[in-house]
Order: C-alpha cells, then structure tokens, then sequence
C-alpha cells in the first residue's frame, strides 16, 4: 500500500509543487488548507498533471486551528508522515499584524502537533526559511551559524523550530526535519503551476512577473548601495522544483531511524543580485523590466545565501536548475497565466 503524506498549505505556492512530486513518486497526498491565500483550482491542475495517479490526492478544507476538524481527519485515515507549509508569510504585514501571525502559525502548528501525538503520528517535515539567519555576519550560512529573527514573521519559524526541538526531547520517538529553505522561484515547467500572491506582491520575483505582463508598470529596487556586485541584495534563489526534490528526500530520511530533530538547508550555495536576476528575467521573457531605485528596505539583509554541504550529505539532495531555468519556468507561467489562478479555470 503506498505511503499517506498529510500535506498542510497544500494548496499553495510551494505545497501544490511538493503535492504533484508526491503523486508522480506513488504517495497518497491529503491536503488541508483554509484557502486564504491560494486556489481550489491549483488542486484540481495538479490532478490533472498527475495522470493516472490524480485520484490519489484528496482536499480538506480545514484551518490548522480548528482542532476538532482536524481531529475528525486524523481519526478517519492514518498518515506516514505530515509535511507542514500552512501559515502566514508575508514580512511586512507580520509587523503590523503580529498577533495574526502569533495566532495562525504557533496556534496553528501546536494544534497540528497535539492532534498528531494523540494520533500516533510522529514524523514531520517543517518549512522554516532562511528569514532565521537574519543579517549574517558570513556567508555561506551553514545549519550552525547564528539565528536571529528581524521580524514577528521569523520569530514564528524561530519559535517553532524551538518546540520541535523540545518535542522531540520529550519524546525521541519523534522524527523531525525542519527545511530551511531561500528564496524559492519559478514555476512546474508545465507552467500550470506557479506562485499567485493575492495584493501587491512582497517578493521580487511575483513582483517583476507582473511587470512583464503588464500589470504593474515598474520594479522598485529596494537598495542599490550595498557592499555587493552591482549594489543591489544578494540572495540564494532556488527552482521551487528542485524544493519539491528535497522534500522528498527529507521525508525519505524521516524514515532512517538515526533521525531525531534535524534542520538542513535547501539553497543552490549561489548568491544572485536583484539586477542579475531581473537580467536574466528579461532575456527568458523579451520583456522589459523597468526599474525605479529606491532606498534600502527596512530588514533587508545585504547578502544571504547557504551551505548545500549538509543536504548533499545526509539527504543525498541537491538543486539541479539555475536562475536561466528558474526565469525560464516563471514567465510560462505567468504568460499562461498572467492573472494567475484568476486568468482561466
Ligand atoms: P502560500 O501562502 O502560497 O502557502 C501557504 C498555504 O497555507 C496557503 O495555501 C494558505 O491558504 C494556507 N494556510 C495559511 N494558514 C492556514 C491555516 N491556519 N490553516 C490552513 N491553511 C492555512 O506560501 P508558500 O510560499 O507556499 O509558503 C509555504 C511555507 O513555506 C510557509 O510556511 C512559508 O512560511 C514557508 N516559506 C516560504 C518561503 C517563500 O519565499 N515563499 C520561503 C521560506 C519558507
Ligand atoms: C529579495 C531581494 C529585496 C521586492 C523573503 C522573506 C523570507 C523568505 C523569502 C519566507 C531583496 C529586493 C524585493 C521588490 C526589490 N520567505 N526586492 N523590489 O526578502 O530575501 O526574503 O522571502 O520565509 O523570509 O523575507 O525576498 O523576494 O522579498 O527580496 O528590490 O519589489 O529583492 O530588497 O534584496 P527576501 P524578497
């Protein structure tokens, strides 16, 4: 009998890309997700795109916090192992709202975690980011370096990094992977899939896709006087495909029982300016990017980008698309979908 994945945010940018390898490599994928930041209609391209093994996806529309529904569902099917995407992402708003953030992430995941004790169901695979190394001191960041949260949005990955490190002190027989991951882009080369942010986009590449298809006339650069290349932020970019990957071998390493509560990086090791990546943006599209030079970001570390060494080593993972390819999978997405889930059904 294949494997069951409880994939939560399963509906969104990254979890509908790891939900769809889940299918195409034999599992059974359940998602639950409250919709409030992503579309039904990314379940149903993904069943589509999975052929033969679509049917073995099924959605529950379920916010984390509600434990009863929650209960209801761990009760009705057992799960191998849940990998976690669900909750609040967007820096800016979290500095405004940061009791929603409070509320949605550690609520959300301490529900999540006590229905699945009580269930019996003890490995899982969580999406940290690489928002935890705050403004590194060096570069690469390794899984040691320091950790420091700049914003509510941080501290929520920190806090529940922190829980899972004392849950699994608790109880050893929990098996925990905590992913912190960089800057995901680019979209399944199908271009069915792809990141669809709802408002004015917070992150450069869903920003400058706009642009591309018009729906915004000029990029804001956020800092051209850093000590960097040409000025611009540095950061690690990463296909969400090759993400998707180091899902599946983080949860292939769930199962080796030397596992206890482990974090690993999922980065390319490459750091790419802001105008590099708008660069090769313009020569995968044959679109313009205009650009407007504004003053630094608040929060906004210079250079950030990882040590790949520890995934290569213990998951046996590593990214395989650079930022031609990243470019290249994005604008097939949005020029099929320029209006993103909203453009077709
Ligand atoms: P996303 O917003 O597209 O996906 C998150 C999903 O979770 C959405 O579908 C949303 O509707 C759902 N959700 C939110 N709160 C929920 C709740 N209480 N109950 C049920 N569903 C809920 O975001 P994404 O870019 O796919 O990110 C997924 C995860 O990866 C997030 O935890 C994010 O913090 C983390 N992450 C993202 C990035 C990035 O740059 N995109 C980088 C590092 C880490
Ligand atoms: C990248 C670079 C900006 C928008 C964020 C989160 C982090 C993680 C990944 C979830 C920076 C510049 C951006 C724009 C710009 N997410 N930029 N104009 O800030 O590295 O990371 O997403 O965990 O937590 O903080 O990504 O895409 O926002 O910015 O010039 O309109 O692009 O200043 O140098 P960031 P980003």
């Amino acid at each position: 009998m294949s494997s069951s994945i409880l994939v939560t945010g399963g509906a969104g940018y990254i979890g509908s890309h790891i939900v769809l390898q889940l299918l195409l490599g034999g599992y059974k994928a359940v998602v639950v997700d409250n919709l409030d930041n992503s579309s039904e209609i990314a379940l149903k391209r993904i069943k589509d795109l999975a052929g033969e093994n679509g049917p073995n996806l099924t959605f529950n529309k379920i916010d984390l916090r509600d434990k009863p529904a929650l209960e209801k569902l761990f009760a009705s099917e057992k799960f191998d192992a849940v990998i976690h995407f669900a909750g609040l992402k967007a820096v800016g708003e979290s500095v405004e709202k940061p009791l929603m953030y409070y509320n949605n992430n550690l609520i959300g995941t301490i529900t999540l975690l006590e229905v699945m004790a009580a269930h019996g169901c003890k490995k899982l695979a969580f999406s940290s980011s690489a928002t935890v190394y705050g403004w590194p001191k060096v570069v690469p960041c390794t899984e040691e370096s320091p950790v420091s949260a700049m914003n509510p949005y941080g501290r929520t990955k920190l806090f529940i990094e922190e829980i899972c490190r004392d849950l699994h002190l608790s109880d050893s027989s929990w098996k925990i992977i905590l992913l912190r991951y960089f800057n995901p882009v680019g979209s399944h080369p199908s271009g069915s899939l792809g990141e669809d942010p709802r408002g004015i986009p917070n992150n450069l590449m869903p920003f400058v896709q706009q642009v591309a298809v018009g729906r915004r006339p000029a990029l804001t650069v956020f800092g051209t006087d850093y000590g960097t290349k040409d000025g611009t932020g540095v950061r690690d970019f990463i296909h969400v495909v090759d993400l998707a990957d180091g899902y599946i071998a983080a949860l292939n390493k769930l199962s080796d029982p030397s596992v206890g509560c482990e974090v690993y990086n999922l980065g390319t090791g490459k750091g790419t300016s802001v105008l590099e990546m708008v660069a090769a943006f313009e020569k995968a599209s044959g679109k313009k990017i205009p650009l407007v030079k504004a003053s630094r970001r608040p929060g906004d570390a210079e250079i950030l980008y990882g040590s790949t060494e520890k995934a290569e080593r213990e998951l046996n993972w590593k990214a395989k698309y650079g930022i031609e390819e990243m470019c290249r999978d994005q604008w097939n997405w949005a020029s099929k979908n320029p209006y993103g889930y909203d453009s077709t059904n």
